[in-house]
């Protein structure tokens, strides 16, 4: 775990316990879930790497989709401590492979994978180039890396109003949800996390064309964009390698 940034790290771990009581109750954030899982195109007895897992919702709805066989990693140990009692309980540890593992330390077989999955994870990594080409590498021919993200380009000076400015606007409309949908305890660490997106502390979005760009740059030679109907600041990339 070299290159994870500590700080974030602890507040994911505190945040794991009540993660599924607050995000995990945001239905906007179900539904960015399950477009990743229809746009990937799973098959039966495919191999998927789920980056940044968290408490595996993800996941699960992959396996609840169809059979197949999931690696699961993410860089708090506390959300996977959430997720492992998941495993066990619904009898999936066949099925699901845990491990404690930062998207910047990865080290798997080359053309692995089928899909690379990962949703609102990658955004905590600061230089996301590296991550990309690895990705690339972990994937069979063919196969495809999908990504659940905010589109927002938090890049620049934090001193530069109009960064703030849409910094602010993406805050606005997600705290209204976390408040109408997850209640009070969900808008209070919505409302946490949106300093760090301001100060860059942990959060580092980028916009779509910045995800396309990398991509590409990593050698996928197809990228396609969709958004998630009536919540613009989200969309799903599927780049097919
Ligand atoms: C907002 S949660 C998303 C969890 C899950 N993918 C979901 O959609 O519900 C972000 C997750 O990414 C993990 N994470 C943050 N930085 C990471 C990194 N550098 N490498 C791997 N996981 C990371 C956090 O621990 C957390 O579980």
């Amino acid at each position: 775990m070299k290159q994870v940034n500590e700080d974030n790290r602890a507040w994911f771990q505190e945040w794991a316990n009540e993660y599924d009581n607050t995000l995990g109750k945001v239905k906007r954030h179900h539904k960015l879930l399950d477009l990743v899982v229809k746009l990937s195109g799973i098959k039966r007895n495919d191999q998927i790497l789920d980056i940044g897992c968290g408490t595996g919702l993800l996941s699960l709805k992959f396996l609840n989709k169809t059979d197949c066989t999931i690696t699961a990693i993410d860089s708090s140990s506390q959300m996977l401590k959430i997720f492992q009692k998941k495993i066990e309980k619904c009898n999936l540890t066949e099925k699901i492979h845990c491990a404690q593992e930062s998207a910047e330390d990865m080290n798997f077989k080359p053309d692995q994978f089928d899909i690379i999955a990962a949703t609102v994870a990658l955004h905590h990594v600061k230089f996301k180039e590296p991550v990309i080409k690895n990705v690339y590498n972990y994937l069979k021919d063919g196969g495809r890396f999908v990504i659940g993200e905010i589109d927002m380009d938090t890049t620049g000076r934090l001193e530069d109003s109009r960064r703030l400015v849409r910094i602010l606007n993406y805050l606005k409309d997600e705290l209204v949800l976390a408040m109408k949908e997850g209640g009070v305890q969900a808008f209070e660490r919505m409302y946490d996390n949106g300093k760090k997106h301001i100060l860059n502390d942990g959060e580092y979005c980028i916009g779509f064309s910045q995800w396309t760009k990398l991509c590409r740059n990593a050698g996928f030679k197809n990228v396609e964009i969709s958004p998630l109907k009536g919540f613009e600041w989200f969309k799903v990339l599927v780049a097919t390698k």
